[in-house]
């Protein structure tokens, strides 16, 4: 059972993400309009970067698009296991780095390791995005390693499926989870130029939906206790 208050009369999100290059932070920041438009409390998280300097210092546009991202995502509060324990809803998004979960976005998820063993996690509605170079690269290996772990922790997975028209658009069409291609190369001054306005929607509507799904538990939730 979550530990998210249930006497609460608003529904709470937490968007929780690890962006590199900002293709993640667009989606991310989109994610948190819509749930804002919809009433919700929301607390967007980035998770901190956990290497101080560059993965790949001779790759240099990718260093320089790397530091930009840094730079503009710095005022974003970092994630702790308290925006998960205090949500109804979380929404995770990262890029796939060879088909799996960022190292930071893994390390970030084994910090949540007491209070998914305290049941802090359970019955909690989750769902989550990805991005990635190439439209075949991992995205839904991705999306399926963040659902795995959602599993683990006794969450109630809600994807976006094909369930508005937004989700065949030429740029979307993954019911997984709402994805992204940036194509090969991060370019500094232009971040995330790739993200699409369908894409945008799309993740939009990924959150209303699994706010419409959190907002019906809690209330029913509060409706029981009442009783
Ligand atoms: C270390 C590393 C590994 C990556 N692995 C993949 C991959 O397996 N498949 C792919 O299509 N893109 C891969 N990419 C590209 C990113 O997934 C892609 O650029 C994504 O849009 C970055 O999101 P971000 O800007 O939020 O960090 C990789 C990038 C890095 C830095």
């Amino acid at each position: 059972m979550s530990t998210a208050d249930i006497s609460s009369s608003t529904t709470k999100i937490s968007i929780v993400y690890y962006s590199g290059t900002g293709n993640i932070h667009k989606l991310a920041v989109a994610a948190e309009e819509a749930a804002a438009k919809t009433g919700a409390e929301v607390r967007l998280r980035r998770v901190a970067e956990y290497v101080d300097a560059s993965l790949a210092p001779e790759f240099t546009e990718w260093t320089e698009a790397w530091r930009e991202n840094a730079e503009a995502i710095a005022d974003i509060p970092t994630a702790t296991a308290d925006d998960l324990d205090w949500a109804d809803a979380i929404l995770i998004g990262g890029p796939g780095r060879f088909g799996m979960i960022p190292a930071p976005l893994k390390h970030f998820i084994d910090l949540a390791w007491p209070l998914n063993a305290r049941g802090g996690l359970s019955g909690k509605v989750m769902s989550s995005f990805t991005s990635t170079g190439a439209p075949h690269g991992g995205q839904e290996a991705t999306i399926l390693s963040l659902n795995t772990v959602f599993c683990h922790w006794g969450g109630i997975i809600v994807p976006p499926g094909i369930t508005d028209d937004i989700m065949t658009a030429p740029s979307n069409g993954n019911p997984y989870g709402v994805s992204s291609v940036s194509g090969q190369q991060a370019v500094p001054g232009r971040l995330a130029e790739n993200v699409t306005e369908d894409n945008l929607a799309a993740i939009a509507h990924q959150t209303r939906r699994m706010l419409e799904v959190a907002d019906a538990l809690r209330r029913g939730r509060a409706a029981d206790a009442d009783r």
